[in-house]
């Protein structure tokens, strides 16, 4: 296709730039705003030859993105020394390692909220915009790409945007997106969507062209998901909450198309909802924030009808399917800004079945997503806790156990709280599911040690509760052995010992 019919501003072709040309904007300190959230649509050539110069010459910027990025992008930008902050979501390896080490100040936020605190000036404006592109219209507005995530406002509050055009990322996407911005306070008026498929903004970015300071056109691919097919183990987490969700039909709580739904990222919400494919639910909707492989799959089976998001991330082979046959699909989804697709707001008026993961959860309910062993982040909050806190029912699954057993997702305290106790509604393992509406601390422990916690813990499960529980309190602890399992791993690679 033609560069033109993708920069319909005839000024504006002028400010075509090699990638080179456009990263020289970027100044050492600067903050930088980058699109891409979920390894989807993410600038691909501007950090690339950002990266090349911070490998030259003294370059330190702090990076605001969406979520996480694809092409090793995070990677590449760690290995140069080009970070000196990083926000609000990462899943790097290398990224991960360098925050580890203490080299890269990783800011871990809710994913609705990095935004709002710019626009209120609660942290440093972000300097300049980079933003993946299908095209840039005659007025200067920009059609994103696989995701908004941050995008809209950082083009918004940005001085300078850099736009990539991006040839691979077919025309089609036009028309997808759904930019609706707050106003500003005190003159804030409700955010008017009202259900899943409620369109209630532009279908491009609107930033004035004068704004676009360079514009760079590139080729490559979002990177694919990294998700893998769902197990034995995912699908009898799977089952568990398909029959939960049938007893809340049953109990007339829910009608079988349910409530919208949400899932988290990763393998096993992903597997989580790929089970819905074979439930008696139907005509369901989704108003998630990545909206991964299972939302095709849901869509294939005839189950779901519509699906919001901010991103879409997909495996090889679903997105050749999709993007083979995109009209079949393109009027039944809707990319939101992350801060909109996750607005507390929202997610209270719809009433949103929400699915993250933990790491790890205690006998209580708290549940870490984050930190291994209490100090070593893994990937951020993202948005689960967005949703976990605002939603009609916040369930939580992980597996019982990780890494070959010698580790138990159930523990007596977590290492790290991400989601307090006042936030989980229902817990799931293989194993079961505790269901802990309602119920006392003194209730959900022996609940989530018969239901969820793995046979090998099981008894060491309830000698630290019945222990606890001689001791007395509300929410019985023996505190100097409450991260006595973790202790235990780390000294000698096992929590059994
Ligand atoms: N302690 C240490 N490691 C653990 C663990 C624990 N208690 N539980 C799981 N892990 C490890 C697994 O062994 C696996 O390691 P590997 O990559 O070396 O194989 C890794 O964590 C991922 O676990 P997996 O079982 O494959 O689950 P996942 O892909 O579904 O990811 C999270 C799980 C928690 C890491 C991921 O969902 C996440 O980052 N969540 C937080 C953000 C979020 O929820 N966003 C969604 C909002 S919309």
């Amino acid at each position: 296709m033609a560069i033109h019919e993708r920069i319909r501003n005839h000024a504006l072709r002028d400010r075509v730039v090699t990638a080179e040309a456009a990263a020289a904007l970027i100044q050492d300190g600067m903050v930088v705003g980058m699109s891409g959230f979920t390894r989807a649509g993410e600038a691909k050539a501007v950090p690339l030859a950002l990266a090349a110069r911070a490998r030259a010459e003294p370059l330190k910027i702090t990076l605001m993105t969406g979520a996480s990025l694809g092409n090793d992008i995070d990677r590449l930008l760690t290995e140069a020394g080009a970070l000196a902050r990083r926000m609000p979501f990462q899943s790097d390896a290398g990224l991960r390692r360098a925050i580890n080490a203490g080299e890269v100040m990783f800011i871990d936020q809710h994913l609705s909220e990095t935004v709002e605190q710019l626009r209120s000036r609660q942290i440093a404006p972000v300097d300049i915009a980079v933003v993946e592109a299908v095209a840039i219209l005659p007025d200067g507005g920009i059609v994103p790409t696989t995701s908004v995530g941050n995008s809209a406002s950082f083009a918004i509050l940005a001085e300078k945007v850099i736009v990539e055009i991006n040839l691979s990322q077919p025309m089609w996407l036009e028309g997808l997106h759904d930019i609706y911005i707050p106003q500003r306070r005190p003159a804030r008026m409700p955010i008017p969507v009202v259900s899943t498929d409620s369109r209630v903004g532009l279908p491009y970015i609107p930033i004035p062209a004068e704004k676009i300071a360079a514009i760079v056109v590139t080729q490559n691919a979002d990177s694919s998901s990294t998700v893998l097919p769902p197990d034995a183990e995912t699908a009898a987490i799977a089952g568990h909450l398909t029959e939960l969700l049938k007893h809340e039909v049953r109990q007339g709580r829910l009608d079988e198309t349910l409530a919208p739904l949400q899932a988290g990222i990763g393998t096993i919400a992903n597997a989580v909802m790929h089970g819905l494919i074979d439930s008696p639910f139907h005509d369901l909707r989704m108003y998630s924030e990545v909206l991964q492989d299972s939302t095709f799959e849901l869509f294939d089976a005839g189950k779901l009808g519509f699906a919001s998001g901010a991103s879409m991330t997909l495996s090889a082979p679903c997105q050749q399917r999709v993007m083979a046959d995109f009209g079949r699909y393109k009027n039944r989804l809707i990319l939101r800004p992350q801060e909109i697709s996750n607005h507390p707001e929202v997610i209270r008026r719809l009433g949103i079945i929400a699915v993250n993961t933990a790491l790890e959860f205690d006998l209580y309910g708290n549940v870490n997503s984050t930190h291994v062993a209490g100090t070593r982040m893994m990937n951020g909050i993202g948005g689960s806790g967005d949703f976990a806190r605002n939603a009609w029912l916040s369930v939580f699954v992980t597996k019982s156990v990780a890494k070959a057993g010698a580790i138990s997702s159930v523990v007596p305290f977590v290492s790290h709280v991400d989601h307090t106790e006042h936030d989980v509604d229902i817990l799931v393992t293989e194993q079961g599911l505790a269901d802990l509406r309602g119920l006392a601390p003194r209730e959900r422990a022996p609940l989530i040690i018969a239901n969820c916690v793995h046979p090998d813990y099981r008894d060491m499960a309830r000698d630290y509760l019945d222990r606890a529980t001689a001791r007395g309190g509300h929410t019985p602890h023996l505190i100097e052995e409450a991260l006595g399992w973790h202790q235990r791993l780390e000294a000698t690679g096992s929590m059994r010992g």
